[in-house]
Parts: C-alpha cells; sequence; structure tokens
C-alpha cells in the first residue's frame, strides 16, 4: 500500500495496492488533454454555478471558487509542455485542475466534484474543443475560397481545357474551374455548420452514466456554455463521440477537395502540361539536381489529407463495438481530433496565400484547349440545331474529326465541300459555331460554362461568402 500516492488520486479509496508505475505512465492522457485546460476552466465554472444554483456552494463560495478556477488558467499558461511537466502526477486534466484549485483555494475546491463526473466532463471539454476547431476551421475555407474567387475574378475569360478520364474534353473557363473547388469548399463549410448545430448540447448534468445525483438545473451550465441546451440522455451523453467522429469526416472530405486541387496543381506545373509556374515562395529545389524545382506544398497538401483521412478513421474504429456508456477506450478519440483539427488550421492558414500567389500561362492553357477537336461537341450541336438527330450528328461530327485526324486539320481547317461531304447539314454558319467563343457559350445553362453564366456564378459566389462571414 502507498497510502500518500493513492490519496492523492480521485478514485484512491477503494484501493489498497498501488498501481504499476509503467501502467500509470502509459494509461495518463494528461500529456495531451492539458490542451483541454481552457475548456475544463469554463466547464467547471459553469458546473460550480449550478451546484451553488442547487445550494451546495453558497454564493461567497462561488465566487471563491471561480476566482480560484481563473487563476488556474492564468497560472498555468500557455506552454503545454512545462505545464504538463510540473504535474508529474496529474492523471488528465481534471485531476490536474482539481489539484491546482486545491493549491489555490483549499479544500473548497473538493466539492466542485459534487454531482459531476470525469465521464460527462471530458464528453463537455470535447464538444468545446471541436465547437471552436469548427468555427476556426470553416473561417479558414471561406478565405480559401475567398482567394479562389479572387484568383477566378482576375482569369477573366481566360479558358483551358476540362478533363474528363484525365482527357481533354471542352474547353471551360479559368474561372469555371476555380469555381468547382469554391462548390466543394460551400459544401465543407455546411457540413460543419450542420455538424456543429447537432452537436452544440450540454453533457453536464449526465453524471457518470445515469444522470446527476444532485437536482440540477441543467439549462444553467449549458447556458453558461453557450450550448443551445442540456443532452437528452445521459448514458448517451456521456459515450458520444459522433460530433468527434462528425468533425474529423467533415475535415477528412475537405481534406479530400484540397488533395484533388493539389494533384491537379502538381500535374499542370509539369513541363508536360505547362499551364503554370509554381511560386518560388513555395517550392523548394533538389540537393542532387540544380535544375529541379519541386511542388513540395500541393505534394504535402495530399500527404496531410491522409491524415485527416485517418483521424476519420480512427475515430470509426475506436466506436464500433463499443457497449454503452462510458470505456476508457474513448479517452484514444482525443489526439486524433487534435492533430485532425491542428493539421486543418495548418494547411489552411497557408491555403489562401499560396492560392493568390498562383501564376497561370494562359498562352499554354489556351492552345491546350484549342487544339485535338475540344470543339467537337460543339460541332454535333450545331447539327442537332439544324435538325439533325443528336446520334447521327455525333456520328458525322465523328467522322470530321478522322478527316482532320488523317490529314493533320482542326475541324475549322475543313473546306465547307469536305464537311458537306459528311453531311448536307452543315452551312458556311457551321465555322462561327465552333470558334472558341461559340464553344463556351453554347453551354448557357445554370452552372455551365457560358462566359455570361460563369460571370453569374461567381458574382454569385462572392456575395454568399460575404454573406456567411456576417452570419458565424
Ligand atoms: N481521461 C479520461 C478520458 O479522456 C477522462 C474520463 C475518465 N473517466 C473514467 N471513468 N476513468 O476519457
Amino acid at each position: 500500500m502507498n497510502g500518500n500516492q493513492q490519496s492523492a488520486k480521485m478514485w484512491a479509496g477503494r484501493f489498497r495496492e498501488p498501481l504499476n508505475a509503467t501502467f500509470e505512465q502509459w494509461q495518463r492522457s494528461f500529456p495531451f488533454d492539458v490542451r483541454l485546460l481552457a475548456q475544463e476552466v469554463a466547464a467547471s465554472k459553469a458546473h460550480a454555478k449550478a451546484i451553488a444554483a442547487a445550494g451546495i456552494l453558497t454564493e461567497a463560495e462561488l465566487a471563491t471558487m471561480v476566482g480560484g478556477l481563473d487563476e488556474v488558467l492564468a497560472l498555468s499558461g500557455t506552454d503545454w509542455h512545462a505545464t504538463v511537466a510540473s504535474a508529474p502526477e496529474a492523471e488528465d486534466i481534471h485531476h490536474f485542475v482539481e489539484m491546482q484549485l486545491t493549491k489555490a483555494i483549499g479544500t473548497l475546491a473538493l466539492k466542485l466534484h459534487t454531482g459531476r463526473s470525469r465521464n460527462e466532463q471530458i464528453a463537455t471539454d470535447m464538444r468545446l474543443f471541436v465547437r471552436d476547431a469548427i468555427d476556426v476551421t470553416a473561417k479558414g475555407l471561406r478565405a480559401w475560397a475567398l482567394a479562389l474567387v479572387e484568383l477566378a475574378e482576375q482569369a477573366g475569360d481566360a479558358v483551358m481545357p476540362s478533363y474528363t478520364h484525365l482527357q481533354r474534353a471542352e474547353p471551360v473557363l479559368v474561372a469555371h474551374w476555380l469555381l468547382a473547388y469554391v462548390a466543394m469548399i460551400e459544401r465543407d463549410i455546411a457540413r460543419l455548420a450542420d455538424s456543429r448545430r447537432r452537436m452544440n448540447f450540454c453533457p453536464l448534468g449526465s453524471g457518470a452514466v445515469a444522470g446527476a445525483t444532485l437536482a440540477l438545473d441543467r439549462a444553467i451550465a449549458a447556458r453558461e456554455l453557450g450550448f443551445d441546451g442540456p443532452t437528452p440522455n445521459s448514458m448517451d451523453a456521456t459515450s458520444d463521440r459522433d460530433f468527434m467522429l462528425e468533425f474529423t469526416q467533415c475535415l477528412a472530405t475537405m481534406g479530400v477537395h484540397i488533395s484533388r486541387f493539389a494533384e491537379e496543381l502538381t500535374i499542370y506545373s509539369t513541363a508536360e502540361f505547362g499551364f503554370l509556374d509554381l511560386p518560388e515562395a513555395f517550392s523548394t529545389g533538389s540537393s542532387a539536381m540544380p535544375q529541379k524545382k519541386n511542388p513540395d506544398f500541393t505534394e504535402l497538401l495530399r500527404g496531410k489529407s491522409a491524415r485527416l483521412v485517418g483521424a476519420a478513421t480512427t475515430l470509426a474504429v475506436l466506436m464500433k463495438g463499443l457497449p454503452l456508456a462510458y470505456n476508457k477506450d474513448l479517452q484514444e478519440g482525443q489526439e486524433p481530433v487534435f492533430d485532425a483539427a491542428d493539421t486543418a488550421a495548418g494547411t489552411l492558414s497557408i491555403l489562401p496565400a499560396f492560392t493568390r500567389s498562383l501564376k497561370f500561362n494562359f498562352v499554354r492553357m489556351k492552345t491546350a484547349a484549342t487544339t485535338g477537336y475540344l470543339n467537337a461537341m460543339a460541332a454535333a450541336t450545331y447539327l442537332s440545331n439544324n435538325g439533325v438527330p443528336f446520334r447521327k450528328a455525333h456520328e458525322i461530327v465523328g467522322n470530321a474529326v478522322r478527316l482532320g485526324l488523317e490529314s493533320g486539320r482542326e475541324l475549322d481547317a475543313l473546306s465547307l465541300a469536305e464537311l458537306q461531304g459528311l453531311s448536307e447539314a452543315f452551312g458556311e454558319d457551321f465555322y462561327a459555331a465552333i470558334t472558341l467563343e461559340a464553344t463556351l457559350d453554347c453551354h448557357d445553362v445554370i452552372g455551365g460554362t457560358a462566359r455570361v453564366r460563369v460571370r453569374t456564378a461567381l458574382a454569385e459566389a462572392r456575395g454568399r461568402l460575404a454573406e456567411s462571414a456576417v452570419t458565424s
């Protein structure tokens, strides 16, 4: 028995033997849950108010308790490593705060745990953490979307090929391509906002599993912490980590989008494409090959997204098969959430500046968009507008492309006589229907790449992004 060591713990009463020393260190979460200090203090203050309202603390005791908690936060500073090193005996953030509070205000501190459990505390702290992280991520995403919109505005009527199967398909405006990513980002923001609404309920008052043993007014703590209300079921609230799963899933999806963007830029910056010159400020050289400029930033973006997907996978695997309610496995869910939040914040802190610094080679892009029969679909549309059934029109233009391929000419270099040899539906006005402009503008539908549509889409995207900056 080790009376002193055991009595310092939050649960030592029924134990006679000391913990195995290695196990004791191994099971501690303080080295990583230290970063929940601000959340733990805020939740503890809210709980103190709730138990004061229930008659456990006098007004004066409540004031001392709240003052003490503020002191714990202020004294601990922001150097997490130093804080962890200063309290080798702290098992977790809950234990640490209780110990520090006891130092600050004496045994009154021990009343704070009346009517609560660490199970509801960690669930609350993590909700507070995730809620903040959602807001930070959404802000970063908005900044990136605005940078893309700016870049798209600067691109004006510049064109590039679009690809399907990574084969040239039809010409599109560069702005249209960039707006595709804005659409993804807007969904990412909406997903985060949606999960935020779902998770913004307060577990405090759920107790260890069956609900607090005190007639707590749970609305008090919920209100104090900016939640929309208390959670509805204590067993769920103490073991639910859907909000962490959803958050990491949102980030994983965001990571997939970032990775696709990174991949495209990586390909487009190769000599083979030559669509853009990578900004030197975001590239590195090779120690061996003097001529190299490597796309480290976009490659790392792809790599970082793997961590985001990994976090979501860890959470999903962690939760599946867990019996209700709290299980210590849940402690393992924290680090992936912290890592995903940090990875997302780091990535989004650079993406807007990188995006703004992109310089496209519009000449190369235009050449690629105007060679290789990218106007074939517009040509078929011309025929179908002249009454030829589209299936037939497709075949006729296919024959025209074949003719061009055999003689090394684009469609507009075929003579009218040659074309009319394929179909009588070709007229002199055919050439005007397959210019670059006409090829773009025939996609005159909502979401299409017609110049007027893209201009509208750009203005609308800008409007939505400005609006969401105000409302969140
Ligand atoms: N450090 C623990 C965690 O993160 C806090 C909750 C501990 N609860 C318990 N019954 N051991 O999950």
